[in-house]
């Protein structure tokens, strides 16, 4: 039986270049030799989203797209919404026992998120436990490998601590999953921060517009010690090389940027430009399938629903297992 894959992403909007780099290049690389799942995570979304719950639904229509037109093969992926399998919640509820308040104070991840969002009303317990359910979305679909950003590691190791508890109490049905970290680990922002971030406004949409996307370009950070093109220039913290280095396929193009760059002997005009020209040429063919696909969204929808459907049977079977285990499969 192939190994399976499971990962997934928040519908809060359409994915960006970090999503790229970071996971779908390799969901779609390995999607031929895994049985691979991708959820829409939309319970996820909802536990800092859930006084606005209505932007939901497009928002996970707007994923699934993008899914589709960075190359996802709606004939082997499972395109999964996590509201529309129960299951899910069941599970979550279940691993909170194997949980301890301190561990989750203790992930980087989510701590750097609480602080971020600054949550004025108080830190809600959902949010605070989307580890926990996190665990539950690779756990139930018994998944061997996540392809996720680096940001996601704490969750992966979250959900090995979970299985290990689950395995040694009550039986070892379950599977320790591994992380996949992709080519990129990181992709800056384009004002030059740690990653891209929605919230912060510094990204570039799969679905930008040759002119969306050259305005992004464009107005990008780059090295704040420069003021004029004769002076010589800095590459490390400069997201505009970075992306260059990523996706500009003409290597030589970028070695002669660079080696004017640090000299002083080019401008950022040129290099912006040469950036676009390159950044238009990897979004084009994403652009146009993407285009094809939100022309018929009756036929996104259908993906969903199949792939939800398939998903929720597994998801069902991992149940049943996880109840006989508990020895709450009880036969009145
Ligand atoms: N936390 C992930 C993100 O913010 C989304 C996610 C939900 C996920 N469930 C998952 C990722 C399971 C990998 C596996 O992008």
């Amino acid at each position: 039986m192939a190994k399976r894959i499971l990962t997934g992403d928040r519908p809060t909007g359409p994915l960006h270049l970090g999503h790229y780099v970071g996971s779908l290049q390799n969901r779609v690389k390995l999607q031929d030799e895994y049985d691979t799942f991708v959820l829409i995570a939309d319970i996820q979304a909802l536990t800092d989203n859930f006084e606005r719950p209505e932007t939901l639904e497009t928002n996970v229509l707007e994923v699934a797209t993008d899914y589709l037109a960075v190359g996802l093969d709606p004939g082997k992926v499972k395109i999964v919404v996590q509201s529309m399998v129960p299951e899910l919640t069941e599970l979550t509820i279940y691993y909170m026992n194997l949980v301890t308040t301190a561990t989750l104070e203790r992930n980087p991840t989510l701590k750097e998120e609480i602080k971020q969002k600054n949550f004025t009303k108080g830190l809600p317990v959902g949010f605070y436990t989307y580890p926990i359910s996190q665990a539950a979305d690779i756990t139930i679909f018994k998944a061997d490998l996540v392809p996720v950003g680096e940001d996601q590691l704490p969750m992966i190791e979250q959900t090995r601590e979970i299985v290990r508890r689950f395995n040694r109490l009550y039986k070892k049905i379950l599977i320790e999953p591994r992380a996949m970290i992709g080519k990129v680990a990181r992709l800056p922002g384009t004002d030059g921060g740690a990653k891209m971030s929605k919230s912060i406004g510094n990204c570039i949409y799969l679905g930008d517009s040759p002119e969306q996307l050259r305005k992004r370009v464009m107005s990008m950070y780059t090295d704040p010690t420069r003021v004029h093109p004769t002076d010589p220039g800095h590459l490390e913290g400069n997201p505009v090389f970075t992306y260059h280095d990523v996706f500009n396929p003409d290597k030589a193009e970028v070695g002669d940027l660079k080696e004017r760059y640090v000299k002083g002997a080019v401008g950022d005009v040129e290099v912006k430009e040469k950036l676009y020209k390159a950044l238009n040429g990897f979004l084009e063919p994403i652009r146009a399938k993407r285009a094809e696909y939100a022309a018929k969204p009756a036929l996104v929808r259908e993906i969903i629903v199949e792939g939800t459907r398939r998903g929720r049977a597994v998801a069902r079977e991992t149940m049943e297992e996880v109840r006989a285990a508990m020895k709450i499969a009880y036969k009145f």
